[in-house]
């Protein structure tokens, strides 16, 4: 009896944990709970990778279950699949597009479709690598260095390519292999415990390898090695992030130019900066057309560390890192839990007691990029480069892309730019960036630069901002920040282009007007922009009207260009020109409601989805 009720109570809560699964709301929103699985023991769950079209793909080894989570939440399984490889010991997994599992047991490898099909059945191998776009598969035997390179396509066929390759040194012994899209990377040690790199394309004809020393490369701990291809115009790019063997930093390895003739290629190394602090093991994930991303834990936090490969150029010391910081107290999906989307988004499974949630966090703002400051650890500055400002702002900010601290303090000058005197720079205002003209926000993430209100006190002038080096640190990592070099953040105090037109209507009354009739319609036209902001009257002036052909309807419509121009100091509206031109294109653009311009004979008739456009000088 009691057993039977002992079987009804896990039979509801495995039913439970199917019925929630297949609930599962669509991987929409961001930093979302996207599903929530429960099991009725603590599961042992570990990611295996992300199909290209957004299937999730993860195995629940104390069920020997697969599960899939699709991009619209619905899911599905397969059942015994380390049983299919007769195996009583555990087995890895690895993805393989389109829609494959490679299972591997001791040396042995099958490769089944999503239904649990078998599709190419057990064989062995020394090493195997699955490639980073995992549409491929290599496996490399060690007698006489043989490869096999495999690929699958989707209809379940499988093609094949071996070759031998040898080193020139006999010495050589591999330890590990990469697929790296159209390359194998090749890591051999010798007696000595060096080890070194060899890469090959998979077509070349030279089957001899060149090898490059690696140096403090662990050849115990390969596993945390991951690679990833930059497909240049001219030249591909393969870099691979190591945890280097003696002082646990991360190492950066830049191969380029490697040759079908004689597979000879550069290489370079660099150190990253980020003194991580590592408590425990440290993770690397490939983020597809990004670059990596490093999981590290340091006092029971979580941090997420991206490197942005494609786009900055970390052989400088000027670079950066993006960092995710997560209170992961109660997580034992360390290193094994995370899925990168294609959409520079990730995946999280986070382990609760019973249940395992899904949580989707998009990376895009964490990712750092390239921007006109050359300082990419800064994510934007208002005023943005080359843009005006009106007469007598005195404010600045800055806004970075991790948490800051102050540091000892360091000098911000602002310069003006002589442009009838060969752009020399004046110097207007230098100080130290500490309190009260630098003060940093409650969130950690930014700075505001509080100036004297006659800093920028010339009309139609450029201006820019030059900021020393180690002005302010991270708040969690030993680093400081460089700061910006001159000329690199211009600030302008320009007048601005813009324009409107007159919608069909309109364009033919004003077409039948006379010349002078014309320029009256102008200038009132004119004034009534004025009156509608309101503004000081000099502020906009009227420049030309020409006819222009809607590229939609056909039609000819009248533009009317105005000039905007910056304020001076005692005017009552102190907006900058740009923001003049934002209100002008909003007020313009309202709908729903009747304005000044709608009821005004010289303004009813203009082209509301026009708006009011920011025009070239
Ligand atoms: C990324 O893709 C997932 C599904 O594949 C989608 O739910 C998510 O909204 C996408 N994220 C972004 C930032 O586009
Ligand atoms: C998986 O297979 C085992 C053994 O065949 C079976 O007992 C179990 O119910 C299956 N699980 C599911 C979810 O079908
Ligand atoms: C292959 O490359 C090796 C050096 O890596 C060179 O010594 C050898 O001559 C090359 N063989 C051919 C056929 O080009
Ligand atoms: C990698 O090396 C190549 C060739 O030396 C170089 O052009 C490229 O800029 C390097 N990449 C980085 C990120 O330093
Ligand atoms: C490696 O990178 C450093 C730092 O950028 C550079 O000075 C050096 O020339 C590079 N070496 C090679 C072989 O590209
Ligand atoms: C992490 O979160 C848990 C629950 O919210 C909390 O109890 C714990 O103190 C937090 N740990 C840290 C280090 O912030
Ligand atoms: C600067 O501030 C002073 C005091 O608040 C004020 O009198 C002056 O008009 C301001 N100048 C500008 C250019 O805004
Ligand atoms: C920076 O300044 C702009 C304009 O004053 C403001 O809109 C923005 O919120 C500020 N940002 C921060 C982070 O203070
Ligand atoms: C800019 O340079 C011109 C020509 O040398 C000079 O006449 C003018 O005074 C300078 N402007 C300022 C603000 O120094
Ligand atoms: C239109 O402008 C003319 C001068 O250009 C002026 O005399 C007239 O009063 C204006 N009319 C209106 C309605 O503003
Ligand atoms: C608008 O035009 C009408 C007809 O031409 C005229 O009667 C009216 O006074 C004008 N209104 C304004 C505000 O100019
Ligand atoms: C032009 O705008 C006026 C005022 O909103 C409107 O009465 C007229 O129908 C519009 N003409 C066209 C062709 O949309």
């Amino acid at each position: 009896m009691s057993a039977i009720f002992r079987r009804n109570i896990s039979l509801i809560i495995f039913i439970t944990f199917f019925s929630i699964l297949i609930s599962c709301p669509s991987i929409q929103t961001k930093d979302l709970v996207i599903c929530n699985i429960v099991t009725n023991n603590l599961p042992d769950a570990a990611a295996i990778g992300t199909f290209a079209d957004g299937k999730i793909l993860f195995n629940i080894g104390n069920e020997d279950s697969l599960h899939l989570i699709k991009p619209d939440g619905t899911s599905d399984f397969i059942n015994n699949t380390c049983k299919l490889m007769d195996s009583k010991g555990s087995c890895n997994y690895h993805l393989l597009n389109p829609n494959y599992v490679i299972i591997t047991s001791k040396h042995t490898c099958k490769v089944i479709d999503l239904m649990g099909n078998i599709i190419l059945k057990n064989f062995k191998y020394d090493k195997m690598s699955v490639s980073e776009k995992n549409d491929r598969f290599l496996i490399m035997k060690h007698k006489n260095n043989e490869f096999t390179e495999y690929n699958v396509n989707n209809i379940g066929r499988i093609s094949k390519r071996i070759s031998s390759l040898y080193f020139s040194n006999k010495r050589h012994k591999i330890t590990e292999i990469f697929s790296l899209d159209n390359a194998w990377g090749i890591i051999s040690t010798t007696k000595g415990d060096n080890s070194f790199f060899s890469i090959i394309e998979a077509q070349a004809k030279n089957k001899t390898l060149i090898v490059e020393e690696l140096y403090d490369y662990d050849s115990t701990d390969t596993d945390t090695t991951k690679c990833i291809t930059n497909n240049q115009i001219n030249d591909i790019q393969y870099y691979c992030l190591y945890i280097s063997s003696n002082d646990n930093t991360l190492k950066l390895l830049n191969i380029s130019n490697l040759s079908l003739n004689n597979n000879s290629f550069n290489i370079n190394t660099t150190d990253l900066t980020p003194d991580i602090g590592f408590d425990t093991d440290t993770y690397i994930h490939v983020i597809p057309n990004v670059g990596f991303l490093v999981e590290a834990t340091a006092y029971l936090k979580t941090k997420y560390y991206i490197f942005n490969i494609f786009e900055i150029n970390y052989f400088d010391q000027n670079n950066a890192f993006g960092e995710l910081i997560v209170n992961n107290t109660y997580n034992n999906f360390l290193g094994s839990h995370i899925f990168t989307l294609p959409n520079k988004t990730i995946v999280r499974m986070i382990e609760n007691h019973n249940s395992i949630k899904f949580v989707q966090n998009d990376l895009t703002s964490k990712i750092p990029k390239n921007n006109p400051y050359n300082n990419p650890h800064i994510k934007q500055v208002y005023p943005p480069n080359n843009e005006s400002i009106a007469i007598g702002t005195d404010k600045l900010n800055i806004t970075f892309l991790n948490p800051i601290d102050p540091t000892i303090a360091t000098y911000i000058s602002i310069y003006y730019i002589n442009n009838t005197n060969n752009d020399e720079s004046i110097l207007r205002q230098k100080f130290l960036c500490t309190s009260p003209y630098c003060i940093i926000s409650k969130d950690f993430y930014s700075l505001t630069i509080y100036l004297s209100n006659n800093t920028f006190n010339i009309p139609n002038a450029s201006y820019y901002v030059e900021i020393d080096d180690k002005f302010i640190e991270y708040k969690y990592e030993l680093i400081k920040i460089p700061g910006i070099k001159p000329r690199n953040w211009i600030i302008k105090t320009d007048s601005i282009l813009g324009k409107l037109r007159l919608n069909s209507t309109g364009s033919d009354k004003f077409r039948n007007l006379s010349d002078a009739k014309k320029s009256v319609f102008f200038d009132n036209m004119t004034n009534e922009l004025v009156r509608s902001i309101p503004i000081d009257y000099w502020r906009i002036k009227n420049v030309k009207y020409e006819d222009e052909i809607d590229m939609v309807s056909g039609a000819t419509l009248t533009t009317f260009s105005f000039q905007i121009d910056p304020p001076k100091t005692h005017d009552i509206n102190k907006n900058s020109s740009k923001e003049v031109l934002e209100d002008l294109n909003s007020l313009i653009r309202s709908q729903g409601f009747t304005s000044n311009l709608d009821i005004n004979n010289y303004t009813g008739d203009i082209d509301k989805d026009y708006g009011f456009q920011k025009e070239s000088m």
